[in-house]
């Protein structure tokens, strides 16, 4: 039986303020991932820093983190069957510029401009996954998405 796991996408400020959330969830549930949450919100300084703190020290965190907290963005919170991978495969190469070269019809190549404007995030392992929805969505149980081999044990 397929198992359904979770990721965490993130409909980045470039694409919303561009008017593409609701075409990008449309194009997202048309490609088998069910909406499972969603929220709009916008990050703060220190929360964006902890959000990418993996990549604290590296030159272009600075920037990153002005484009995180430029305006609003939506956290969704997608299920797939291997979902983690399925949304990667769907938003393409981090760097938009690259991914209108090598995969014209993936997220980051339609509605982004450039390496770091690139409109879309995902979890990278389901380990990510599980911290990163913890993050935005802290009020969903562990478990309350999951199937019933997820019923706790006593
Ligand atoms: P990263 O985790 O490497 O990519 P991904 O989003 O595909 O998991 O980087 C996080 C974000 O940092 C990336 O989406 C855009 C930004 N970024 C830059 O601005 N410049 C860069 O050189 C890199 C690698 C990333
Ligand atoms: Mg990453």
């Amino acid at each position: 039986m397929a198992t359904l796991e979770r990721t965490l996408g993130l409909i980045k400020p470039d694409a919303v303020r561009a008017g593409k959330s609701r075409e990008i969830m449309q194009l997202a549930e048309l490609s088998g991932f069910q909406l499972l949450a969603k929220k709009n919100l916008q990050l703060s300084q220190e929360r964006a820093e902890e959000f990418y703190s993996e990549h604290q020290g590296k030159p272009f965190f600075p920037r990153l983190v002005e484009f995180m907290t430029s305006g609003p963005l939506y956290a969704m919170v997608l299920g797939k069957e291997d979902a983690v991978k399925a949304w990667r495969g769907l938003m393409g190469p981090t760097n938009s510029l690259a991914a209108k070269e090598q995969q014209p019809t993936c997220l980051r190549a339609l509605y982004g401009t450039d390496g770091t404007q690139n409109a879309t995030h995902g979890s990278d392992s389901a380990a990510s996954a599980a911290r990163e929805i913890g993050f935005f969505f802290p009020e969903l149980q562990p478990d309350a998405l999951e199937g019933p081999e997820a019923t706790a044990e006593y």
